[in-house]
């Protein structure tokens, strides 16, 4: 028996500013599921993950949570929904006057409405799963951007989410800050959270994605395991893609 998929995506489809930028996307995510998003930029990866979080309405399609369809329009319905898909962006958007502790626990006073004393020990118990026991006093602008992105995962943890949607986590960090960050989520997918991915990261692709869906202009084009399509013969154009990307990072980039 095959188990049902926690999240189902029906035929998504969002144009902005009168340009279609996706266009009848649909699959599905097991529990436990690292998901990653590959493609070039501007095909519509952080759009996506924007109408997966509501924060775009789709025009046209569905998304079905344990079975249930949402209807953003239902202000329950979405923030139901809200609490059980966690969201982590490039730039972490930490609230820059409150510290790490604050950051933190905010949601689960103001939403989840949990007594203060309650909310800071849940709070630190994330920042511990971090790597952050020592750093809950810090302001963002006292913390690395490393340091930084993993707040904003302690914050996404702490609401108990059943699936965590991440842009592009590492895209803003100084390289030598990528490790950490990425060690964080390869703690967070082996302990079986459900996940999908923005990322070019490509050794943590190949180690953890369990599906690469490949997009460019607001499709879906390739989808399959990096064995399937980054195998050297297999002459996918996600593997085209990433070869370019590491030609490009080997010649120093910028
Ligand atoms: N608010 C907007 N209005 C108009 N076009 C937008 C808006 N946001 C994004 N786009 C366009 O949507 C396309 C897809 O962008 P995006 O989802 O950011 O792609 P990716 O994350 O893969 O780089 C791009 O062509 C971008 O210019
Ligand atoms: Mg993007």
């Amino acid at each position: 028996m095959t188990e049902s998929p926690i999240l189902e995506i029906e035929n998504l489809s969002k144009a902005l500013g009168g340009k279609p930028i996706l266009s009848g996307v649909s699959f599905s995510v097991r529990r436990g599921e690292m998901k990653v998003l590959i493609g070039p930029s501007g095909g519509g990866k952080s759009t996506l993950l924007q109408c997966l979080n509501f924060l775009h309405l789709p025009d046209a399609g569905r998304i079905l949570l344990d079975g249930q369809a949402v209807d953003p329009r239902q202000r329950k319905s979405l923030y139901a929904y809200r609490q059980k898909v966690g969201m982590i962006f490039q730039d972490y958007n930490l609230f820059d006057h409150l510290n790490a502790l604050d950051n933190v626990s905010l949601a689960l006073r103001k939403v989840k409405r949990m007594p203060r004393a309650d909310a800071e020990a849940r709070a630190r118990a994330e920042l511990a799963r971090v790597g952050l026991a020592d750093k809950e006093r810090l302001y963002p602008a006292e913390l690395s951007g490393g340091q930084k992105q993993r707040v904003s995962i302690a914050r996404a943890l702490a609401m108990d989410p059943q699936v965590m949607l991440l842009d592009e986590p590492t895209a803003a960090l100084d390289p030598e800050l990528i490790g950490e960050v990425l060690t964080v989520i390869r703690e967070l997918a082996r302990s079986g959270m459900t996940m999908i991915m923005a990322t070019h990261q490509m050794g943590f692709v190949r180690s953890m994605a369990d599906e690469i869906l490949f997009m460019q202009e607001g499709r879906v084009i390739e989808q399959g395991t990096p064995e399937m399509l980054l195998d050297v013969e297999c002459g996918s154009r996600t593997l085209d893609f990433c070869t370019h990307l590491a030609e490009f990072e080997s010649g120093g980039g910028e």
